[in-house]
């Protein structure tokens, strides 16, 4: 196959002819196939519904000496923040055990930091004039969402192998109207990059003009490899202590795709002087999470090891998608010369860079022949793609097969949208 740009006007013709033809085909199957959101498929769900076998044994509903059925504990069960801070790498001390989401701990985070502000902070930030915020793109939507929400301004900084670019961050936390970025260390979303220990530690030593800069480290997918051996990852808190900087960061992370999204156990992690300032806002707001399901999990994950004995399950239903992706962009559109797309280890995502100009195209004419595809821009700030060519592949949710449609048609759609913008 030849690279489309390398193409004469009449083998391209003659190829796009080809293409529109198979797509209509494709169209004509009236599909319904989604590659959109990063949900764990029903085999994965299965594979952890024993979680609900467990606490029938009124000892169970006792964990260090707590009836865990009551009020109390507002920041969580020991146990609970023993298993976090094993999995981390910090100490239990730091960690706060919440309800079912992490993406709701990071917005009250930021929430309480507007209203409130933080430990180091000033004033509370809706009392700044402007908030900037630091946005690593290509990067995770909602992220970005919940910075925009309060109204900061949002500051593309570019994604680079080893993470973000780390000059640009450096540059940008010379204005005292930044307040933070947000960080997905390990596995990244869309990415699927592991930053490097010089981007950490360069994070860790920020020279940020704000006293209350706040890294939010989101490491959703500490313990998500879906192919080969699990990736120790540092320990955040201890390089921004060793830096001087041990109030800078709030670290995040939950079981929504280690048990069950939605039903799951989330946490935040951060310096036992944050701790302090974030209970004392905590308390007003709740009097305790739902330690039945901080219980529930312990009993059921165990430790780290249990932890990662299960991961390796889900791995082995994650891997056979994860390469179906890759084989279909390496047979289909690699020869083409069109696309260039990353080979994740772990986390959620295929992110595939497009022919600039083409990934709304594609994306609605995917949408056309019943495949549902995350928005095209939806992985920058503001949901604006300046190059108008990222888009992110779930694979996790439809089984293998579909998988297998659904990356036929997007391929089909790439090639249509890059012949359209080369010229027919
Ligand atoms: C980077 C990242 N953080 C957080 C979440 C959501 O986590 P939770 O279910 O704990 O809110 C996701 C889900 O896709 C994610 O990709």
């Amino acid at each position: 196959m030849t690279a489309y740009k390398n193409m004469t006007a009449a083998e391209r013709a003659a190829e796009y002819a080809k293409v529109s033809a198979h797509y209509e085909e494709l169209k004509s199957l009236g599909l319904k196939l989604n590659m959109a959101r990063g949900k764990p498929g029903t085999a994965q769900l299965d594979l952890v519904s024993d979680i609900f076998d467990l606490m029938h044994d009124p000892a169970d509903y006792v964990s260090d000496g707590i009836d865990v059925r009551n009020y109390g504990e507002m920041s969580g069960l020991p146990a609970a923040k023993r298993l976090f801070a094993e999995i981390l790498g910090c100490k239990p001390e730091q960690v706060f055990v919440g309800g079912n989401a992490s993406l709701q701990l990071m917005y009250d985070t930021i929430a309480k930091a507007y209203t409130h502000g933080l430990l180091r902070s000033p004033k509370p930030w809706c009392k700044e004039e402007t908030v900037k915020w630091l946005c690593p793109a290509p990067g995770y939507d909602r992220h970005f969402l919940i910075t925009e929400h309060f109204g900061f301004e949002l500051i593309t900084i570019p994604m680079t192998p080893a993470g973000p670019d780390m000059d640009a961050v450096e540059e940008a936390v010379q204005d005292p109207a930044v307040k933070g970025m947000w960080c997905v260390p390990k596995y990244s979303n869309p990415e699927g990059i592991i930053y490097s220990e010089d981007t950490i530690r360069r994070i860790a030593s920020l020279q940020a003009a704000a006293p209350d800069f706040l890294v939010m480290w989101d490491n959703a997918y500490c313990i998500h490899e879906f192919e080969g051996e699990y990736v120790p990852f540092p320990d955040i808190l201890a390089i921004c202590e060793e830096n001087g900087n041990p109030d800078r960061v709030f670290e995040f992370a939950s079981t929504s795709k280690v048990t069950l999204p939605g039903a799951g156990i989330s946490c935040f992690a951060c310096s036992e002087a944050n701790m302090k300032h974030m209970e004392k806002l905590l308390t007003v707001q709740t009097i305790s999470f739902d330690k039945v399901n901080q219980q529930r999990h312990v009993l059921y994950l165990q430790n780290k090891a249990h932890a990662l004995e299960l991961m390796g399950r889900h791995a082995a239903i994650m891997g056979p998608k994860f390469r179906a992706v890759l084989e279909a962009l390496d047979r289909e559109i690699a020869p083409l010369d069109i696309a260039s797309w990353c080979r994740p280890k772990g986390g959620y995502f295929v992110s595939l860079n497009a022919m600039p100009g083409t990934a709304k195209r594609t994306w609605q004419l995917c949408k056309e022949a019943g495949v549902v595809m995350t928005g095209a821009g939806a992985t920058y700030p503001y949901g604006k793609d300046p190059q108008d060519s990222n888009l992110r592949i779930a694979p996790s949710l439809p089984p293998v097969a579909e998988l297998e449609q659904a990356m036929e048609v997007l391929c089909t759609c790439l090639k249509l949208s890059a012949l359209e913008v080369l010229g027919v």
